[in-house]
């Protein structure tokens, strides 16, 4: 017999069906709640709500477990690329090795951007945020690729395939456009011989006068980087992209949208915000200790920790901060950043404040340390994230593209304004 759970209002008992996961997760199906009671539940920042069904990525927060499509994170990292896991994230399956040949030419050949787009870099501002050229640039796709982004669902789908390999090939040398246009340098041409990762640093490094040939190490943290941040459910970008797409929006409009979700400091924002803090925390010759005593006071909030989701390690930090060590270890070189980091997590997990309220190192802990090993400037930390959030994004426009019966996304409110009056004069 299938669960149910009973809700009582004002003394009246009404049924609800309860949805169990594939883990397990177990949720009240409030769907009718509204039309039976006229009541509507209140769940602000919806830590309580699951807005959706999906297939796509499972997370335990209490147990610190991340999954794309079953596949443990650890194992991802350890064996795949980052093109394989898009493709897994995306399709549902990993690549056998045909097919991921043919997503990596689809990829290869939508690397270049139409001449058009050089001009609307032009156009931004000396000094205007690499995100915001992401977003509005993303966006600006749709009018290259009318076909694509009819925000007609059927002819949109149909060319699915298509978008999505243009979409994750395009970001990357968006991107690097869009550091080389802030720092007023010409535009570097994407190489047919290199793969993804490879070519974007091309892309970012490389001078009509001298190319940039990065080594196999940082190639490698680089894809890893980009794999442990390609997808993580419905953190407030995705739920943007899904919210946006469930209007019946194009791919490259949802994902637009997505990129500024993800600017914010509480969101992907923070790896940047990381690094300025460790960087102020060095500058103001403190370990870490003072810090943290601020941090408790509530005067300064510690940047990377704690998570709405993980209530334990966020695993992609154990990853990133063991890849950091690697890397700098590869290049002979030390970073004081990285021991102001470690004496923070040291200190915090052993604090009574830290660990009643649970709060852990999250994925940007270290990745902005890693970033910062390999050469990427501060402020492409947060359209890092983007690209490799690009395949979560475009897996969840898809799994709303798809649904038989997608609602629009329409939350409701408690009204705590006014109540109606009559103004005594219109002026
Ligand atoms: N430093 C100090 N105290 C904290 C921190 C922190 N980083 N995070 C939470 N707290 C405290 C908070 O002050 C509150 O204390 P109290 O109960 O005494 O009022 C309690 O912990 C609960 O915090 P919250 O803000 O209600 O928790 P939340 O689930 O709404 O927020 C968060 C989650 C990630 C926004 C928050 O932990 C935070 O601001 N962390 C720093 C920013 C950060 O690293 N963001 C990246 C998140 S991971 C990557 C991603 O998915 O984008």
């Amino acid at each position: 017999m299938s669960e149910t759970a009973t809700i009582i209002i004002e003394g009246k008992s009404y049924e609800y069906p309860v949805i169990v996961g594939s883990e397990g997760e177990k949720a009240v199906d409030t769907r009718n709640l509204r039309s039976d009671t006229g009541y509507i539940t209140y769940d602000e920042g919806f830590a309580n709500t699951g807005s959706c069904l999906s297939n796509i990525t499972f997370i335990d927060g209490e147990k610190g477990i991340l999954r794309y499509r079953g596949y443990p994170i650890e194992q991802l990292a350890k064996s795949s690329s980052f093109i394989s896991s898009a493709y897994l994230i995306i399709y549902g399956e990993l690549p056998t090795a045909q097919q991921r040949e043919v997503f990596r030419e689809r990829i290869r050949r939508e690397a270049s951007v139409n001449t058009g787009m050089n001009a609307m870099f032009d156009g931004f501002p000396a000094r205007s945020h690499p995100m915001a050229i992401l977003s509005a640039m993303m966006n600006s796709l749709g009018c290259y690729y009318p076909h694509m982004a009819s925000n007609n669902r059927e002819q949109d789908l149909e060319h699915f395939d298509e978008a999505a390999a243009l979409l994750i090939s395009k970001v990357r040398t968006i991107a690097a456009m869009s550091y080389r246009a802030e720092k007023g340098l010409p535009f570097v041409w994407p190489r047919p011989d290199l793969r993804y990762t490879a070519n974007f640093l091309h892309m970012m490094f490389s001078e009509p006068y001298a190319t940039y040939e990065p080594d196999e190490d940082t190639v490698e943290a680089l894809d890893l980087f980009l794999l442990l941040h390609a997808d993580h459910e419905q953190n407030c970008s995705t739920s943007t992209v899904r919210m946006v797409a469930s209007s019946g929006a194009n791919l490259f409009a949802s994902v637009s949208a997505g990129v500024c979700g993800l600017w914010g400091p509480l969101h992907g924002g923070a790896n940047a915000a990381v690094v300025k803090m460790l960087t102020e925390i060095h500058k103001d010759g403190d370990d870490g200790s003072r810090f943290i005593v601020a941090a408790k006071e509530g005067k300064a909030r510690l940047m990377g920790f704690g998570h709405r989701v993980y209530k334990n390690f966020d695993p992609r930090a154990k990853i990133l901060g063991k890849a950091v060590e690697r890397v700098l270890s590869n290049m002979g070189r030390k970073d004081p950043l990285l021991d102001i980091a470690k004496h923070l997590e040291a200190t915090a997990l052993n604090d009574p404040y830290f660990i009643d309220r649970k709060l852990y190192p999250n994925v940007d802990f270290y990745s902005g340390l890693l970033l910062r090993a390999i050469g990427i400037p501060l402020d492409m930390f947060t359209v890092m994230f983007a690209i490799g959030r690009i395949p979560g994004w475009i897996a969840n426009w898809r799994e709303v593209a798809i649904a038989p019966k997608q609602k629009i996304y329409r939350p409701r409110q408690i009204f705590i304004g006014p109540e109606k009056r009559d103004p005594e004069e219109i002026s």
